[in-house]
């Protein structure tokens, strides 16, 4: 056994390194799974087992011909980097398995720490939360407390049919998914007009809340996107706490995308300090492995008071500060150390150094908004953050995103914005160079034609 274990690790250790070592410099094609791999991808159960640095092999093949979002011309959706650092952590992590549902000791410290670490890091003032797989759990749970605080006893009593909440059209889809599994249901889910921008359109907001309060309807939360998926568009956080100061309504900020940048676009995400609860994902903008979101509440107690509760089976946790069992805060029970990915990242690199990597990120957004513009393409809004809209007037714009996926030499995705397709790159990745945005202008150009 310790042969074999010390085999694979050294065998492992190789196949990171080479991984690692190609995602310094691009390759050209997005190669298709292979023959042998789909025949050994088709094999029933193995009733044996095979030799561990074949197996490995087998899986960093697989791996191979993935879609990678580790590799530097990567554009597509919101990708991340499975930066190096975040990758070792989990095999740490994994290697102990702590369990965070109940005080696991220093790994929970771990925890607390790194979300103190990342709340400072954008400016939130938090007094609790936890790390989740990521945005749509971070949303769902904020939004359970933000429904208790509102109509306390609903987590036993359901929801009032009165409820009603409010995002904009362009809010992530696991908005919905959340009001729908908390029984607030889509239907009354209000999409709050939004601005030329595409940012929520605050005067429409505070009339919609009004309409709905004099019906006697009853606000359960105005959930602002900080960075929406579609666009990267801010909303206006200090408009919209106004509105939820005034109505005492909960203000949530989906930042699970774009709240990173408030690291050094504060005046961008001015009035995030005076929401009650905040998602990110450090597994996106802040580049470590998935999963690896977070949701920090201002309050922590109404975290307790959606999640809090007893069991024969979970010990009671002390008095001592940070000794709360997490399964009173969290939705999910077993839940794996995430946080140290970011712990050992902050610690390792620094918060300059990430403040530096996410500038880089937004230069790489304006120099292709700029470039695309001056080689002829109709370019979206100036971007907020680091998603630019670019598309070819009088051709097919779906078909040309489909042509240069299949080329492979970049990869990017699509958005459709009333009904127009765009080209939508979005830079989150720590490796994308400036060299790797002017090879993705030439390659558009050349796919599409110019
Ligand atoms: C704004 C926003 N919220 C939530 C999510 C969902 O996050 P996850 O995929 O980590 O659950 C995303 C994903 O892209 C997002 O962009």
């Amino acid at each position: 056994m310790n042969s074999d274990r010390n085999r694979a690790l050294d065998h492992a250790r190789d196949l990171v390194a080479a991984a690692w070592t190609e995602f310094d410099t691009a390759r050209d094609i997005q190669p298709p799974v292979s023959a042998e791999l789909l025949a050994t991808l088709d094999l029933p159960l193995p009733e044996q087992g095979i030799d561990v640095v074949t197996a490995l092999d087998e899986a960093a093949e697989a791996l191979d011909q993935s879609l990678a979002q580790a590799r530097p011309r990567y554009l597509a959706y919101i990708g991340s980097s499975g930066l190096e650092i975040g990758a070792l952590a989990d095999l740490l992590a994994h290697s102990h398995d702590p369990n965070l549902a109940i005080h696991a000791g220093a790994a929970t410290l771990i925890e607390a720490q790194a979300l103190r670490w990342v709340a400072e890091f954008v400016g939130f003032p938090a007094t609790g939360g936890s790390f989740t797989s990521g945005g749509t759990v971070s949303n769902v749970t904020a939004l359970a407390a933000a429904r208790e605080r509102a109509v306390p006893g609903a987590r036993r009593s359901g929801t009032p049919v009165s409820a009603v909440a409010y995002c904009s059209a362009d809010a992530h889809y696991s908005i919905v998914r959340a009001i729908e599994l908390l029984g607030i249901g889509s239907d009354n889910l209000r999409a709050v007009p939004m601005d030329a921008h595409r940012r929520m359109d605050p005067v429409a907001l505070d009339a919609m809340v009004r309409a709905d309060l004099a019906a006697g309807l009853t606000p359960i939360a105005i959930v602002a996107t900080g960075g929406t998926t579609l666009t990267g568009a801010v909303d206006p956080l200090g408009a919209i706490a106004d509105v939820c100061a005034e109505h005492g309504i909960w203000m949530h900020v989906d930042g699970a995308y774009g709240l990173p940048a408030a690291a050094v676009l504060p005046e961008r995400f001015r009035g995030l300090d005076r929401a009650d609860s905040v998602s990110i994902d450090a597994h996106k903008w802040m580049f470590v492995p998935k999963a690896c979101g977070i949701v920090m509440v201002r309050d922590e107690s109404a975290l307790t008071a959606a999640f809090g509760h007893e069991t024969s089976y979970i010990p009671e946790a002390d008095d001592e500060p940070g000794s709360r069992n997490a399964v009173d805060v969290t939705l999910e029970y077993s839940r794996p150390l995430r946080a140290l990915k970011l712990w050992l990242a902050f610690r390792t690199y620094g918060a300059q150094w990430f403040r530096d990597s996410i500038s880089r990120t937004l230069d790489h957004a304006q120099a292709l908004h700029a470039m695309a513009a001056a080689r002829g393409w109709e370019v979206g809004p100036d971007p907020d953050l680091s998603i630019v809209l670019m598309r070819k007037q009088g051709i097919d714009n779906a078909e040309l995103v489909k042509r240069l996926q299949d080329d492979g030499r970049v990869y990017i995705s699509h958005a459709t914005v009333d009904g127009e397709t765009w080209l939508r790159p979005c830079f989150t990745n720590v490796r994308t160079t400036a060299e790797d945005v002017r090879v993705l202008m030439d390659v558009a150009d050349e796919v599409s034609g110019n």
